[in-house]
């Protein structure tokens, strides 16, 4: 298979195509390999990521970090840019130019929609989106893709539930639409309906032939339908009045009693961090990958991603 990301951006999932995801997923295989043999290698050697993140993280930021170095590669590790320029008014455009001078590729994390993509078309190096606002965050999609896909044998049968804050939640944003190109057909959405999946992304997806249910119910009465159940934060930081946050941020809440009716074989998934939307009593079960897989996943497909634009 052909590689497609190199000396590329990569900023939406909106062109990824099945050939591409299982491109970077045998990549992912590989580097798992790598890093319980030996922890890594040094073909990098020589390059530089610079991660700017102006929004919060710490499993996005530090696995990003750890692909890098995994890989022999070198970092500017900027978690928080308030003691960078940004905080004396210089822009976006012109802070892609400055560390497109010092690093091959930059990894951005930013609060606006589309800023990556602003920061793609200024810099002079790839650039990488690490979640840019209420958009997009596409390489957790491929993470969470990669781990749905170590659990069954194909996706075109699975029914996937998306609950919790879609309006807001990035990553629903991506993993919807990745799973739709491989295949998966029938979602099940349930939020609040001030937190509904946006239109356009719904109506994307029907395009696509997905079958969606969307739904304010409690959960519980789709729960033995689910083959997937992915679980999401409501997003706090993006609402202009906290009394509308306090409306909705206990809407459904994940416990013994919900997981006492789901299937043997469904798995359970989160982004993290969690809140209060899975009860810590539901960690332990095998069903519940957030601890378990999606985080170390995450290394070894972000390791295949940088490895995949900065060598052809
Ligand atoms: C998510 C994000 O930043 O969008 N976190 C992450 O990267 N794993 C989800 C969230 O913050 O709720």
């Amino acid at each position: 298979m052909n590689n497609r990301f190199y000396n590329k951006s990569f900023v939406s999932v909106s062109d990824l195509t099945a050939g591409d995801l299982g491109y970077l997923f045998d990549k992912a295989d590989e580097m798992k390999k790598l890093v319980e043999e030996r922890g890594g290698d040094d073909r990098l050697k020589g390059k530089i990521m610079a991660a700017l993140f102006y929004e919060p993280s710490s499993r996005t930021f530090s696995s990003f970090i750890t692909a890098m170095q995994r890989l022999g590669g070198g970092v500017i590790p900027l978690n928080g840019m308030n003691n960078t320029s940004v905080a004396k008014g210089e822009s976006l455009e012109d802070t892609a130019k400055v560390f497109s001078s010092y690093a091959d590729i930059i990894v951005l994390r930013h609060n606006a929609v589309g800023s990556a993509k602003t920061m793609a078309k200024s810099g002079y190096v790839p650039v990488v989106n690490a979640g840019d606002g209420i958009g997009e965050h596409p390489t957790q999609a491929i993470l969470d893709a990669y781990t749905i896909s170590k659990h069954f044998k194909d996706f075109k049968n699975l029914t996937v539930g998306l609950i919790g804050d879609l309006r807001y939640g990035r990553t629903v944003h991506s993993l919807s639409q990745v799973l739709n190109t491989l295949g998966v057909r029938n979602f099940i959405f349930i939020s609040p309906d001030s937190l509904k999946m946006p239109d356009e992304i719904t109506q994307k997806l029907k395009r696509q032939k997905a079958k969606i249910i969307e739904t304010t119910d409690i959960f519980t009465d789709y729960l033995e339908n689910f083959d997937v159940i992915y679980i999401t934060r409501v997003q706090k930081e993006r609402f202009s009045d906290l009394t509308d946050f306090d409306k909705v941020k206990n809407s459904y809440i994940f416990n013994v009693i919900t997981l006492a009716k789901i299937k043997q074989n469904s798995v359970i998934m989160h982004p993290l961090p969690r809140v209060n939307e899975i009860h810590p009593s539901v960690d332990d079960d095998r069903r519940a990958l957030y601890f378990k897989e999606q985080m170390k996943y995450g290394m070894y497909v972000r390791m295949a991603l940088i490895d995949a634009i900065l060598r052809e």
